[in-house]
């Protein structure tokens, strides 16, 4: 399976100008690439900009969040076909950043549905806020992903990509990194859930992602053993050695 590496640059760079620089960077890297698709989730006000820069083979475009409906009396919001008619092909849905902002799984359901009505993919990010002794977690995780997934068909669900982001190790004020043992076990799980919903041929080939502090450092580790399809990184696509994160996950195959 082709492995999946998104930039979620999330309100980052300030400038248009060093976003142009910073996707030529990014976009050079990923040209020499074989197994390994580069996604750029950027902020919205310089997609346009950017997708139009875009010529040939280099990263495709997410957005970072969607709205539900198509067109209307939603200030603030931008849809998925106006996405997509800007150049963004995938959609960030449910990140642990916009719960926190109060989004709650029915929201982030209906927002699935309207990125696949779009024709956008959309990238359902899932992860528990702490974990405990009980496993209490994997209940979080198997709500917020059968509930994501609630209002599409199967073969919607089949063309969904997983992002496990364990809430805790996220962003700089992350407590700690994720060991590749913890993500395995996610991974596991989550492939299960998807196998009682879609059946195992199927299930198999959704990309299941992980993203949580994600470095130069620690991809070689995770590359080698927490048997994702691929990863989602924030702080680190903002940096020169970006590049070195592609190289590895493409190495590895
Ligand atoms: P981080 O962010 O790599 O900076 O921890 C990941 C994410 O929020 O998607």
């Amino acid at each position: 399976m082709q492995q999946i590496v998104i930039a979620n640059w999330k309100m980052n760079p300030p400038r248009l100008n060093e976003a142009v620089r910073l996707f030529k960077n990014t976009s050079q890297a990923s040209k020499k690439l074989k197994h390994t698709s580069v996604v750029i989730a950027t902020p919205v006000s310089y997609l346009y900009a950017l997708s139009k820069t875009l010529k040939g083979k280099g990263p495709a475009f997410a957005a970072q969040d969607i709205f539900t409906e198509v067109l209307g009396a939603f200030t603030g919001e931008e849809s998925a076909t106006m996405l997509k008619e800007v150049g963004a092909e995938y959609a960030i849905v449910g990140h642990s950043e916009r719960r926190a902002m109060g989004e709650n799984n029915e929201l982030i359901s209906r927002k699935v549905l309207a990125a696949h009505k779009a024709k956008l993919i959309p990238i359902l990010c899932i992860g528990e806020s702490q974990r405990d002794s009980l496993g209490e977690y994997l209940k979080t995780i198997g709500e917020q992903l059968e509930s994501g997934l609630q209002y599409v068909t199967g073969p919607q669900v089949a063309k969904t990509i997983i992002a496990y982001e364990p809430v805790w190790a996220i962003g700089a004020e992350a407590k700690k990194e994720a060991t590749a043992r913890d993500i395995v076990e996610v991974n596991l799980y989550i492939r299960r859930v998807l196998t009682d919903r879609i059946g195992p041929n199927k299930a198999n080939s959704v990309s299941i992602l992980y993203g949580g502090s994600v470095s130069a450092e620690n991809i070689s580790e995770y590359v080698k053993e927490a048997g994702v399809n691929g990863f989602l990184v924030g702080r680190a696509s903002l940096l020169a050695s970006f590049t070195k994160i592609l190289e590895a996950v493409d190495n590895a195959k």
